[in-house]
């Protein structure tokens, strides 16, 4: 149990060679998988270049897109037309070119406050799952895409913040961020998350060195207790390597 819960590091030349990585595990696990697609997109700049691969004709063409439907994994408590809406940045992407409209999952942002939202999105997610408890043997997503903050964040799981620790509820409000962009947060949770075949992390660039190497050292920060009930991937690239490990890789 320990060993296979361990995430597996993939290291790659550099950001370019990080998305095709990244779109090439999203293409193996819509081809692994007959029925219907869920996946989960994450905000932050990380997954941009993923996005456009996905959006390209390589890709898109090759993407079942009446079996595929989008979920979001966290969201900035804005209306969809402000630019740091996370889902309106992956749809301006890719997804509104291809994805029939009604398989884009947006968590909603025009509800009263996070916590409405939080509501209405677990609510959409149980619709969706066809049930409210969660089955290890029946996953949710067939793959959640992260990215890691400089605080050891991910989705908007900030560290020390009681969204962290809660294993009930599958989306929750988190009032305030921990850093910027400083709006409201909305995020799916630890149990949620984990609920899928693959949980894929995007980490690149020297910004991120610093926040990999405590992340390597087994700090326990959010985003090194997100982990998959099935495979949890660490996709990285050189320059976010620590350097006493760099060389030896
Ligand atoms: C968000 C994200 C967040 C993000 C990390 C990394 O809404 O900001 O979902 O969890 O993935 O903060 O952000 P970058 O990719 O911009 O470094």
């Amino acid at each position: 149990m320990e060993a296979a819960d361990k995430p597996k590091l993939i290291v790659v030349a550099d950001a370019e060679a990080l998305a095709q990585t990244a779109a090439e595990r999203v293409m193996a696990r819509i081809a692994a998988n007959p029925g219907r697609i869920a996946i989960c997109l994450t905000g932050g700049s990380s997954p941009k270049q993923l996005y456009q691969l996905l959006g390209s004709d390589a890709y898109g063409d090759k993407i079942p897109w009446e079996r595929v439907h989008w979920f979001i994994g966290d969201e900035r408590f804005v209306p969809e037309s402000d630019p740091l809406n996370n889902m309106a940045i992956a749809r301006a992407t890719f997804l509104d070119r291809s994805a029939p409209s009604g398989h884009i999952n947006p968590i909603p942002t025009a509800a009263e406050n996070p916590d409405r939202s939080a509501e209405a999105y677990a609510r959409a997610l149980q619709s969706f799952y066809g049930g409210d408890r969660l089955d290890p043997a029946r996953p949710l997503f067939d793959m959640v895409l992260m990215g890691v903050g400089p605080d050891g964040h991910t989705a908007s799981l900030f560290p020390g913040y009681p969204a962290v620790e809660e294993t009930d509820r599958w989306v929750v409000g988190v009032p305030k961020a921990n850093v910027a962009p400083f709006v409201p947060r909305v995020t799916l949770t630890l149990p949620a998350l984990a609920s899928c075949r693959e949980m894929l992390f995007e980490i690149a660039g020297h910004d991120k060195q610093a926040i990999l190497t405590r992340l390597l050292n087994g700090e326990n920060l959010p985003a090194i207790r997100a982990r998959s009930n099935g495979e949890t991937v660490w996709l990285v690239d050189r320059a976010a390597l620590p350097e006493g490990i760099r060389g030896g890789l």
